[in-house]
C-alpha cells in the first residue's frame, strides 16, 4: 500500500521502512524482501526491534504499522524456520525472541495502530494484538485469525494472553482452538478490531484513531468470568471433551496443550507469557507438529508448481453435468472463471445449477456475490462454449467408447492453445488419447469427490507417448486458478490415489466377509486417524462405483474382488445413495449395520487395513507413478485425508521403521496369503535413503531432553506413531 502522506524517512531497514508525516505520525511499512507475502522470520523480527528502538525514547505522535504487500498484512511466522529445530531447547529459544519485541511495541507511550488488509494471521495477528488499536479493511479478502493449531502448535508470541484479554476467554479460546479466521465485520463484532473501513479510507481512519483515540477494547464481564479460578477448571474439562471429539489428544495434542496452559496460568499473565513459549517448544518436538508443519510446506510446494506456470485461464467448458462435471463447473465459477456447462440432459444441468446455488450461498453468504457466481456459470445445451474455452474438461460416463467419440468431435472445435482434459478415474489416458489428432495434448484432470472439499487435483500424464510438457504446465496453472493442489502422476490403473485406496477398501470388505462387524473395522481405521472408516467410505462412494473400479484394478493389483461386494451390488445395495450398503441409512445417516459381527475383531485388524495401502504406495514409487515420497505423502493426505498428524504413508514408514513393517507384512502374508507380499520397491536404495534421513531426524528430536523443564506442567505429547 503506498503511503502518500509521508515526507520524512526516520529509519530504514531491509524489510521495514519508517517514515514520519508532517503531522508527526510515524508510518512503519513492512515489505519483506524476496517474498510475495510478509512473514515474520527471525531476521524480520530482529529488524523490527532495531526500528522500534528510537521510538521508545522519542515517541512520535502516533505509530501506524502497515504492509506494502498486495496479499495482506502479515501471513504469520516463517514456517520454514520451524523445520530446523534440533530439540525443545532450540525451539524455545527461537520462540522467546519475539516476546521482548512485542512488549516493546505494546509499551510505546504513543497510540499505535495496526492497519490491516488481506491476511493477518498467526504471528501477524499477535503483532497486531500488541498494538493499541486494530483497523481492518472492509473486503472479502480480509482474514484475521490464529490458526496455529492447524500446524500442531498454538500461538507462541503472546497471543494466548493478549487475545483473551481483548475479546474474552471463551471467544479467544474458541478462535485459537478451531484456528478459524474471521472477516473484518466478524472481527469488529467480536472486538478483535476497533474500526473497519474501505481501502480508500483506511489511512484517514488510522489517523483518526490516533487523533481521537477511543476507549480501549476490553472483554466484557461474562467473558471474564470464565477465567475466574474456580470456573476455569470446569470450563477446561468441558473444552477438553469438546475438542477430543475431532482432535483426540494422542493424535492432536496442540489444542489440549492450549487448554492446559490456560487452565493453569490464565490468572497470572506474566507467567503465562513464559509458559506459552515452553508449551509451544514441547509441541514442536512432537510427531504431530512435525507432520503438520511438513504438510504445510508440501502444500506450499504443490501450489508453487502451479504458480510456476503462466497459464491463467479465464473460460472453462465442462462436458457432462453429473456429480463430478456439475461440481467441477460450480467450483471453477466460484473461483472466478466463466464456465459453460454442457450435458445431453437438460435436467442434469438444472440439478447441477441447484447444487451450485447451495454451495455459493454457503461459501459466499453475500447475495450479490452469489448472484455474480451464478452469472458466471452458464448452461450450454448446444455445447457452443467449446470454441471459446481456454480449458475443456470431459466428465461424462466412465465409458471408453463414449469418451473417444466425444474427444474426436471436440478436438476439431478447440481454440488454439486450449487445454484439453478428461476427469476419468480409471481409464488409462493413452486409450482415450489414441483417437486424437494430437494425442500429446490430452491430460487427465482428476478431481475428487466432493470437489468443494477435496483439495487435491491429480494431473495425469501419458507414459508411452509423453504428454506435452506445455499441457502439463498449463494443467498445473489451471489447478491454482481453481484453488486446488496439483500433483503430477503417470497414467496407470487407478492413477495414484484410487490405486492406494483400493487395497484398503477391499481388505475392509474381506474382513466383513469373514464375519467381523463393519463398525469394528471402521473404528480401527478411525483410531489410526483416518477421517472415515473404509466401510463407511465404500458406502459413501457407492458400492457399484467401488465394484467397477475394483474390477478394473483387480488384475493389476493381484488381489481378488471380494464376492460379498458383488453380492451387495446385485442385491441393489449400492451404498448411501440407495439407503443401503454395508450400513442402513435414514435421511443420509447410518442407523444400523446390515451385518452383525459373528467373530471378534482379529488382533491384526489395523495392520490388515493399513499395510496394504502402504505396500501399494511403495509399488507406486517403484513404478514412478509419482515422482518422490514427498509428492506421494502430500497426494495421499490431500486426496484421501490420510491421518494428517502422521504426515502421510512414507513419513509413517519412517516412524515405524522399514524392518519392523517388513516383518509385519511377512507375518500377514503367511497368515492371509499373497496379497500381503512385500513389494520389490521396499529395497529401492533411493527410497531407503529418504526413509533413513527421516528416521534420523525423528530420533534427533525425540531423544533430545530439556533438563530445565523437568517437572513442568504436563503437556501431553505423542511420543511416536500408534
Ligand atoms: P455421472 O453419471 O454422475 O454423470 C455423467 C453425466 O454425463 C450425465 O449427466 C450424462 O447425462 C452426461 N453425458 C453422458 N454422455 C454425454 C455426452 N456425450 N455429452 C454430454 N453429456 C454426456 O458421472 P460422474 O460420477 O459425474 O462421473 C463422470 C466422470 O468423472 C467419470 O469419468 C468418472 O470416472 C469420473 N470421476 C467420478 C468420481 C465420482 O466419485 N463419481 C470421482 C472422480 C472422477
Amino acid at each position: 500500500m503506498d503511503n502518500n502522506k509521508t515526507d520524512r524517512k526516520i529509519g530504514t531497514g531491509h524489510h521495514w521502512q519508517l517514515e514520519q508525516d508532517e503531522t508527526g505520525i510515524a508510518w512503519l511499512t513492512l515489505d519483506v524482501v524476496g517474498s510475495g507475502a510478509n512473514v515474520l522470520s527471525t531476521e524480520v523480527l530482529l529488524e523490527l526491534d532495531r526500528v522500534l528502538d528510537p521510538l521508545v525514547g522519542a515517541p512520535p505522535r502516533g505509530l501506524v504499522i502497515l504492509s506494502a504487500k498486495k496479499s495482506g498484512f502479515i501471513a504469520g511466522a516463517d514456517v520454514t524456520e520451524f523445520t530446523d529445530f534440533q530439540g525443545e531447547a532450540q525451539a524455545r529459544e527461537h520462540i522467546r525472541k519475539a516476546g521482548p519485541i512485542f512488549n516493546k511495541l505494546e509499551n510505546l507511550s504513543c497510540p499505535t495502530v495496526a492497519m490491516i488488509h488481506g491476511f493477518c494471521l498467526g504471528g501477524g495477528l499477535e503483532l497486531a494484538l500488541s498494538c493499541r488499536y486494530r483497523l481492518a479493511e472492509e473486503a472479502p479478502c480480509t482474514r484475521l485469525g490464529l490458526p496455529e493449531v492447524k500446524l500442531g502448535i498454538h500461538p507462541g508470541f503472546g497471543g494466548t494472553v493478549r487475545l483473551n484479554r481483548l475479546i474474552g476467554h471463551l471467544q479467544g479460546l474458541g478462535m485459537m482452538l478451531t484456528g478459524r479466521t474471521l472477516n473484518a465485520k466478524a472481527a469488529r463484532k467480536l472486538g478483535l478490531v476497533d474500526r473497519t473501513a474501505p481501502r480508500r479510507h483506511l489511512k484517514r481512519a488510522a489517523v483518526s484513531l490516533i487523533e481521537h483515540p477511543p476507549l480501549l477494547q476490553r472483554a466484557g464481564f461474562w467473558q471474564r468470568v470464565a477465567g475466574f479460578p474456580g470456573v476455569r477448571a470446569l470450563v477446561a474439562s468441558y473444552l477438553h471433551r469438546q475438542v477430543a471429539v475431532r482432535a483426540p489428544v494422542d493424535h492432536y495434542p496442540a489444542p489440549h496443550a492450549l487448554i492446559d496452559l490456560w487452565q493453569r496460568w490464565a490468572g497470572d499473565p506474566q507467567e503465562m507469557f513464559s509458559q506459552e513459549a515452553n508449551s509451544v517448544a514441547r509441541l514442536f518436538n512432537g510427531e504431530s507438529a512435525r507432520s503438520l508443519i511438513r504438510l504445510f510446506t508440501l502444500r506450499e510446494q504443490m501450489k508453487g508448481v502451479g504458480k510456476g506456470s503462466d497459464f491463467r485461464p479465464k473460460r472453462l467448458h465442462v462436458i457432462g453435468a453429473g456429480v463430478m462435471g456439475g461440481d467441477i463447473a460450480a467450483w471453477a465459477a466460484l473461483n472466478g472463471m466463466v464456465v459453460t456447462l454442457h450435458d445431453q440432459s437438460q435436467e442434469n444441468i438444472s440439478r447441477a445449477l441447484v447444487r451450485a446455488n447451495k454451495l455459493y450461498r454457503k461459501k459466499l453468504k453475500d447475495p450479490y456475490l452469489v448472484r455474480d457466481a451464478l452469472d458466471r456459470l452458464i448452461p450450454d445445451t448446444q455445447g457452443v462454449g467449446v470454441g471459446k474455452a481456454d480449458v475443456v474438461i470431459e466428465a461424462i460416463f466412465e465409458n471408453l467408447i463414449a469418451k473417444q467419440s466425444l474427444f474426436r468431435e471436440v478436438e476439431k472445435r478447440l481454440k488454439p492453445g486450449a487445454l484439453l482434459a478428461t476427469n476419468t478415474s480409471s481409464i488409462p489416458l493413452e486409450e482415450i488419447a489414441s483417437v486424437l489428432e494430437h494425442p500429446r495434448r490430452l491430460v487427465g484432470l482428476h478431481f475428487f469427490n466432493p470437489v468443494a472439499k477435496m483439495p487435491l487435483l491429480e494431473v495425469v500424464t501419458c507414459r508411452k507417448e509423453q504428454t506435452d510438457p506445455a499441457a502439463v504446465a498449463a494443467a498445473c496453472g489451471f489447478a491454482v486458478t481453481v484453488d486446488r493442489l496439483p500433483l503430477v502422476v503417470k497414467s496407470g490403473p487407478g492413477f495414484l490415489i484410487n490405486r492406494i485406496l483400493l487395497p484398503y477398501l477391499l481388505e475392509a470388505v474381506t474382513l466383513v466377509a469373514e464375519g467381523v462387524d463393519p463398525r469394528a473395522v471402521d473404528r480401527a481405521a478411525l483410531r489410526f486417524g483416518m477421517p472415515m472408516g473404509p466401510i463407511a467410505l465404500a458406502d459413501q462412494v457407492g458400492l457399484d462405483i467401488s465394484l467397477s473400479v475394483a474390477e478394473i484394478l483387480a488384475t493389476h493389483l493381484g488381489r481378488p474382488v471380494p464376492t460379498l461386494l458383488r453380492e451387495r451390488v446385485e442385491l441393489g445395495c449400492r451404498g448411501k445413495k440407495s439407503d443401503c450398503g454395508f450400513y442402513r441409512y435414514k435421511k443420509g445417516k447410518a442407523i444400523a449395520t446390515e451385518f452383525k459381527g459373528k467373530r471378534p475383531p482379529p488382533e491384526d485388524l489395523m495392520d490388515r487395513l493399513i499395510l496394504p495401502m502402504i505396500n501399494e504406495a511403495v509399488a507406486c514409487l517403484r513404478e514412478g507413478v509419482v515422482a518422490d515420497p514427498d509428492g506421494l505423502d502430500g497426494g495421499i493426505v490431500f486426496g484421501t485425508g490420510f491421518a494428517p498428524f502422521r504426515g502421510g504413508p512414507m513419513a509413517w514408514v519412517a516412524t515405524r521403521g522399514v524392518d519392523n513393517l517388513l516383518k509385519r507384512l511377512k507375518v500377514l502374508e503367511m497368515r492371509h496369503g499373497h496379497r500381503f507380499k512385500a513389494d520389490a520397491g521396499w529395497n529401492d536404495p533411493k527410497l531407503l535413503a529418504w526413509i533413513g534421513q527421516r528416521e534420523k531426524n525423528h530420533e534427533k528430536t525425540h531423544t533430545s531432553t530439556d533438563p530445565t523443564l523437568e517437572g513442568g506442567y504436563p503437556v501431553r505429547l505423542v511420543s511416536g506413531a500408534g
